[in-house]
């Protein structure tokens, strides 16, 4: 009998149960307050796990409760929300997503992990996983957009960076990929609302992602609190246990999200806290993370036959087994304060790579020459109420972040452009109930050559339970943005939020916007090397960015229409009071250089199933400044027994070229890319022709497209 076998064999159901059990500290807080004090729980070895505690000492204290003073001394599992930073905050994903750079993000996500194991942390909540087309819904933030394959990179990139390569290193987090499954498909982009997508939907858009992250060894798995089509994921065999466990293998933890075990009751499709605990368990959940229905329903479930012995062993050994991954039996306070953390040189090379990150996050919407700001601008009218937010720059679930660590705008663009004189206004707030300063702000944008403004959503307004039926500006911006534009100077908008935001009136009317999302602890520098052109602009968009709300859900992998959209006939698809079109689609996004593709190829015209394909394109920098590409590589199954998107995104290269350079940009394109799920959802590759696409964004009326053809194997 192994370790953890002997230590099963010794415990009592109450012992079990604790495993089972992850109760809330209050250092953070992220779902309704549980009173209550934890530490009789812990010593009497019914509580097996925390959440929302963190710091060197207090992680210590509570661990050394459990090994000390527990029965058997079990180790805590201490878990908590890295999910773009710890005490370093980076860009929120869905800005990361826009930098298409998947060895930016697995750094990102292992110095996370670096300070979050410094603070006794074992367990992070992330990667969010969630596929979202829909900008009401506030966490489309917390994710990497609306593509399956971009969140699929995403994926394997988090869960390398925060995992390593052995969980029991220092500096290694185990990650909790999340919400599991289609949690970004909300109904009217509400949170927590039902879910109602086909399977084939499922097999398309919303597993990928978690394949991906088990594939790549990812440690736990968070179901997510929405059902689909009435079954709470968080109760649902199907997908949780038949394809999680069973399809593609994953033998980690299953760890509820918070409260979501009891919350079956309240779904509709339990009657009580032990109905609850036995739906759950059944299903594979192990961990139940607040709700306490395990603790106080799992023992009548078990005398009324509701659920085995034999489950609720099962899923302790795999409680067990991650504790013994991350090396908690060996050294239950871990490198705890591990020396990376505190050295200050490090501490340095984060703060560049949070840099580094979040200009690679920011995405030139529009430009019509304004940007990058001439050297001879003498005085910036600096106004609106994101210019001086310092604290809101961290965006939503911003960890251990401190509210007064990030670089606001007004002080990265000081440090920038010390010869400048800098004029800032605040004009309005956020939700514009508490200021009114737009004269002041129109008398500093009158006497200034370039105005800046600095618009957007407070950090609150996106992330969990932050969903908005109309995300535009928010108060009274526009007014005060509408007075800027009066005046008619050259304007630029920069627009700090947690989604892409509605304002058609200011995309057409300024000289320049640009997405800034939130952006973290180097919020203010990054955009300033941005609008300087110390950083040449290379964010591209995530996710498309419609120009009405009336449009969402919106993405651009839609289907074929049997009318598609046609201005010249009455009978196609269209709205009659809007374009059609979105404001920006997805992959867009501006240089300094003028960037261009010629000359798409392919390896072959004609492949059999199995085979892999290599596109190539060129890209010539016809501007003044070095710049780089980011060519997107999409495939078109044209006829198929089951119609295929328009456009699906397989591949993404980047290339840097000087002023005048031509280069080529190869994409492989895997044999896995002409498959989709069949009558089976098993990948099947159908013979006949397949489109091949480049572009720069996925703008249909800009892509290079050749075919290539699928002959029987
Ligand atoms: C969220 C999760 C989070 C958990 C723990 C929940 O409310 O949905 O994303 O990991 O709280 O903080």
């Amino acid at each position: 009998m192994g370790r953890l076998e002997a230590l099963l064999a010794a415990m009592t159901l109450e012992e079990k149960i604790g495993q089972l059990t992850m109760a809330a500290a209050d250092r953070a807080v992220t779902g309704p307050v549980v009173p209550g004090d934890s530490r009789a729980g812990i010593r009497a070895g019914r509580i097996g796990g925390m959440l929302n505690l963190w710091g060197a000492e207090p992680a210590r204290a509570i661990q050394r409760m459990a090994v000390e003073e527990s029965r058997l001394g079990v180790p805590l599992l201490l878990g908590f929300d890295v999910v773009h930073g710890h005490r370093t905050i980076f860009p929120i994903p869905l800005a990361e997503a826009a930098g298409f750079d998947p060895a930016l993000w697995e750094r990102t996500a292992r110095q996370a992990a670096v300070e979050a194991t410094g603070d006794g942390v074992a367990l992070t909540f992330a990667p969010m996983l969630d596929v979202a087309r829909d900008p009401r819904w506030g966490r489309i933030a917390e994710g990497p957009g609306e593509d399956p394959w971009l969140a699929s990179r995403f994926a394997e990139a988090k869960v390398r960076g925060f995992q390593g390569s052995d969980l029991k290193d220092a500096g290694s987090l185990a990650a909790a990929a999340k919400h599991f499954c289609a949690y970004g498909a909300a109904t009217a982009g509400l949170d927590y609302a039902s879910v109602d997508v086909s399977e084939r939907l499922l097999h398309e858009v919303y597993l990928p992602p978690f394949q991906a992250a088990v594939a790549a060894g990812c440690a736990a798995i968070m179901p997510a609190f929405n059902d689909i089509a009435g079954v709470p994921m968080t109760a649902n065999v199907p997908l949780l246990r038949d394809w999680l466990r069973g399809q593609t293998g994953f033998d980690g933890v299953v760890i509820s999200d918070y409260n979501a075990i009891a919350e079956l009751v309240r779904h509709g499709v339990a009657s009580d806290l032990i109905e609850a605990a036995a739906l759950a368990l059944k299903a594979g959940v192990d961990i139940d993370m607040v709700s306490e229905a395990y603790r106080r329903g799992l023992p009548a479930a078990l005398e009324r036959g509701l659920v085995e012995m034999a489950e609720i062993d099962a899923a302790t050994l795999r409680v067990l087994t991650l504790k013994e991954r991350l090396g908690l039996f060996d050294d239950p306070y871990r490198p705890g304060a591990s020396s990376a953390a505190r050295n200050s040189s490090e501490a340095a090379a984060r703060r560049d790579l949070a840099r580094e990150a979040a200009r690679r996050a920011i995405v030139v919407l529009t430009n019509s020459g304004i940007l990058p700001l001439a050297a001879g601008a003498r005085r910036i009218a600096l106004v609106g109420p994101m210019a001086n937010a310092r604290a809101d720059m961290r965006g939503p679930w911003s960890g251990a972040g401190e509210a007064d660590d990030p670089v606001t705008i007004l002080e990265g663009l000081r440090a920038a452009l010390p010869d400048c004189e800098i004029v800032f206004a605040e004009g309005v707030g956020i939700d514009g109930k508490d200021i009114d300063g737009i004269p002041e702000a129109v008398a500093a944008c009158r006497s200034a050559d370039v105005i800046l403004m600095c618009l957007g959503e407070a950090a609150a307004m996106s992330g969990e339970a932050a969903c908005r039926a109309n995300p535009g500006l928010p108060g009274r911006q526009r007014q005060l943005a509408e007075a800027a534009l009066e005046i008619g100077k050259p304007v630029a908008a920069l627009l700090s939020s947690g989604r892409p935001l509605i304002a058609p009136w200011l995309v057409e009317r300024a000289d320049a916007v640009v997405a800034t999302w939130f952006l973290g602890s180097e919020a203010g520098n990054a955009i300033a090397d941005v609008v300087t052109c110390r950083f040449n602009p290379t964010g591209r968009l995530p996710v498309t960015w419609p120009r009405d709300i009336g449009q969402a859900p919106i993405y651009y992998s839609a289907r074929p229409s049997g009318r598609p959209a046609d201005p010249k006939d009455h009978f196609t698809s269209k709205y009659l009071d809007i374009p059609v079109e979105p404001q920006f689609p997805f992959g867009h996004g501006l240089s300094y250089s003028r960037l261009t593709l010629t000359n798409l190829r392919a390896s072959a015209e004609t492949f059999k199933p199995g085979e892999d394909i290599l596109a190539a394109v060129d890209v010539i920098n016809e501007g003044a400044v070095a710049g780089e590409a980011t060519v997107f590589l999409f495939v078109r199954d044209v006829v198929a027994r089951v119609a295929r998107p328009l456009l699906e995104l397989k591949g993404v290269a980047k290339i840097v070229l000087a002023p005048g350079e031509r280069g080529v940009v190869r994409l492989p394109v895997p044999a896995a890319a002409f498959a989709y799920p069949n009558a089976d959802f098993q990948p099947a590759i159908e013979p006949g022709r397949f489109e091949l696409s480049v572009g720069l964004s996925a703008d249909r009326a800009s892509l290079l497209t050749i075919s290539i053809f699928a002959v029987a194997a």
